[in-house]
């Protein structure tokens, strides 16, 4: 007879197989919110509050990188009402709360194109970066403004001016130089992408650093996403062979 794996325990995770980095699609607070008839905005604080704890929680199950999609390049399209209402909670977490994380030796890094960004916000980024960038016990990677092209694009742009001003030359672009370029540089690769709410797409999130990442699709809507469901993610992730193109011995 089958048995739903109802702990934590039951999942038996293997600490030598612990992914080092983790991202994460957390998709479907608008969803949430409607099916209890609240404003889509009160759908991402639960987001939010959903997202503290799983920081938490990978933290204790020894994640060293931590990478979630915030904001998309595509998300400005949302009504200017339902924008600015995400940009509330990022403004409040950025200027109170991430002060928390850094406290518990939390790094906070932003990926995405800054500069569309309102000056405030810019001007939080850079200041909770700079408190938190000796912190050791993980780092938080959030996404904002971010679009998996529009990070390549940006990375073309600056690998092409060092080949134009005589940096580097065209030959010598390998996939290291192209690596380096990205957001991300320095940040290992996701062994494990995530997606909640139920959809399989991709959506433009880390194209690049994706190319070998096991993807666990849960049913649940972010805001109820929690570390037994990031366990099983976990677990599901450590019982598939992982081939990077080649063959198993
Ligand atoms: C996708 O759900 C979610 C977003 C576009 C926003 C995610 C933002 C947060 C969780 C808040 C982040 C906060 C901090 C502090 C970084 P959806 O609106 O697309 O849901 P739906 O598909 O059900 O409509």
């Amino acid at each position: 007879m089958f048995f739903a794996k109802e702990t934590a325990e039951e999942y038996q995770l293997n600490p030598e197989k612990m992914p080092k980095h983790i991202a994460i699609i957390m998709d479907g607070n608008g969803r949430w919110a409607t099916k209890r008839s609240l404003p889509r905005k009160a759908g991402h604080k639960a987001g939010a509050e959903a997202l503290e704890k799983i920081i938490y929680a990978a933290k204790e199950l020894g994640l060293e990188h931590l990478t979630v999609y915030a904001f998309s390049t595509e998300n400005w399209k949302r009504s200017e009402e339902e924008v600015g209402a995400i940009m509330d909670i990022l403004r409040f977490y950025l200027k109170n709360y991430f002060k928390k994380f850094v406290k518990d030796d939390i790094r906070m890094h932003v990926i995405g194109d800054k500069t569309r960004l309102d000056q405030d916000i810019q001007d939080a980024i850079e200041e909770i970066e700079a408190l938190s960038k000796e912190k050791q016990g993980m780092t938080v990677h959030i996404a904002l403004n971010y679009g998996g092209r529009d990070e390549l694009r940006r990375a073309v742009g600056k690998i092409a001016q060092d080949v134009a001003e005589g940096r580097l030359a065209a030959a010598d672009v390998t996939e290291d130089v192209i690596t380096n370029a990205l957001d991300t540089a320095g940040t290992p690769d996701p062994e494990l992408m995530i997606r909640t709410s139920g959809e399989e797409r991709i959506s433009n999130f880390l194209l690049w650093q994706i190319a070998y990442s096991e993807f666990y699709f849960s049913d649940m809507l972010w805001p109820d996403f929690d570390k037994k469901e990031l366990e099983k993610a976990i677990y599901y992730y450590q019982n598939r062979e992982r081939r990077f193109g080649g063959r198993l011995k």
